[in-house]
């Protein structure tokens, strides 16, 4: 289960700035409310519980057959449909996952840019590779994944036949009306739903987020499960005992306080993605009618030399939030040398974890005395059931959090306009 250690928010805000119960309560009511079938955007509250178990089985069916006939799986999507398949991947095997010899295929994110030269990399690394596509969009509109998708059929069609490229697309979009649903119908693909009222950033638990994960080896039983057990916790209780409460109240408490940005860090680089995802989720959430946090991240210790100037002593409007782990999956003792010729014989024997749990102290520590506010968020260990604890508790803080910044959480009126602007310097009839 998640906990949360607020100690370092005490010297910028008193508890009862921010642990004002009614306020809370009135969000996290309307949050549940907000479940019925006139609202917009929440299926994924119940998610855990309610997803299609028949759509359940048949993405680990298909992980299954992509892991026996293919080398590379491609999976094509931008914003909501790929950053949390990639944040459990690195997260749950590895930022070097396609670098690591493993049993399973490769997974490369494409899609989710319009650069030539990395579609053209791409389509170098899979010469000679047996590839899948899984085509990620809900409206099967959007201009990235559908140029990409473009190319990569092309490709997957000119080395296994028509027939046999349909046999290995796999598409993930909306139930009915989006185009690419409309196309993969008519083309024969198999698709996979997300479902009504799921918007793209809360999409991790869906086939979005579950085929590729189950591709990789990552359990998705386990995540699921991880993601159920949160959410039964953390939507019923309606007190500050609730780790959601508590990290949504404080950082709107600080936020009123002049913490306009919040600094999201993580002293292990595979949660690098997690936090790519979670910008999105509280940026696209937040950022409307002239306000909200502005979400950051650094990957520490690496980043304290390059931002850590910053963070120690420039502007004061920080937040910081650094997750963190009680237990790891391996570690490396610092070994002994008999000249102790870099003087570091002072460590030796020591584990590598510990001294980097030292080193968040430290930080921690000169933060707090910098001017920053900081909150942990401390998960049992890295695993497959942690995934699912977190990135459920973020999706419910983040609609209290949206729901006490008095903004709708769940709409994302502003990405409209710069493509329009792109696609009236397009061309577009
Ligand atoms: O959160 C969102 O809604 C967005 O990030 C979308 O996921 C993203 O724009 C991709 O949209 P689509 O899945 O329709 O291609």
């Amino acid at each position: 289960m998640i906990k949360l250690d607020l100690t370092g928010i005490s010297n910028f805000i008193a508890r009862d700035e921010w642990q004002q119960k009614e306020p809370v309560t009135a969000a996290h009511d309307k949050l549940m409310e907000t479940l019925g079938p006139e609202h917009e955007f929440t299926t994924w509250l119940n998610l855990p519980e309610t997803y299609d178990r028949a759509e359940f089985h048949r993405i680990k069916a298909v992980a299954e057959r992509i892991r026996s006939d293919s080398d590379v799986l491609l999976v094509i999507g931008v914003g909501g449909s790929y950053l949390g398949a990639r944040a459990a991947i690195e997260l749950l095997r590895s930022p070097n996952y396609n670098l690591n010899q493993k049993s399973t295929p490769n997974v490369y994110f494409v899609g989710n840019n319009l650069s030539a030269e990395h579609i053209n990399e791409i389509g170098h690394l899979l010469r000679n590779k047996n590839f899948s596509i899984n085509v990620v969009s809900k409206s099967g509109q959007t201009l990235e994944p559908a140029i990409a998708f473009r190319i990569f059929k092309d490709l997957l069609e000119s080395r296994y036949g028509d027939i046999g490229a349909k046999s290995r697309i796999y598409a993930t979009c909306d139930r009915r009306s989006g185009a690419l649903k409309q196309w993969a119908d008519r083309e024969g693909f198999q698709t996979f739903v997300i479902p009504d009222r799921v918007g793209g950033r809360f999409s991790v638990f869906t086939a979005v987020g579950l085929l590729p994960m189950a591709v990789s080896g990552v359990d998705i039983d386990k995540v699921l499960a991880g993601a159920f057990d949160t959410m039964k916790n953390i939507t019923t209780d309606r007190s500050f005992q609730n780790p959601a409460w508590q990290y949504a109240a404080a950082r709107q408490g600080l936020y009123r306080k002049g913490k306009i940005i919040e600094v999201l860090a993580c002293y292990e680089p595979a949660f690098q993605y997690m936090a790519e995802w979670w910008k999105q989720l509280y940026g696209e959430s937040e950022g409307k009618d002239g306000g909200g946090i502005f979400p950051a991240s650094v990957t520490l210790t690496a980043d304290l030399h390059s931002m850590g100037q910053y963070l120690q002593d420039g502007t004061r409007n920080l937040m910081e939030t650094v997750v963190s782990f009680d237990t790891f999956r391996r570690d490396i003792e610092v070994p002994a040398t008999v000249d102790d010729f870099d003087g570091l014989n002072y460590l030796a024997e020591k584990g590598l974890e510990s001294i980097n749990r030292v080193a968040k102290q430290a930080t921690n520590e000169a933060h707090i005395a910098g001017g920053v506010p900081v909150m942990e968020i401390i998960l049992p260990d890295m695993s497959d059931t942690a995934f699912g604890h977190l990135a459920y508790f973020f999706q419910f803080a983040c609609g209290l959090s949206g729901l006490l910044q008095g903004i709708n959480p769940f709409d994302q009126p502003g990405v409209e306009a710069y493509k329009n602007n792109m696609f009236r310097l397009l061309g577009r009839p």
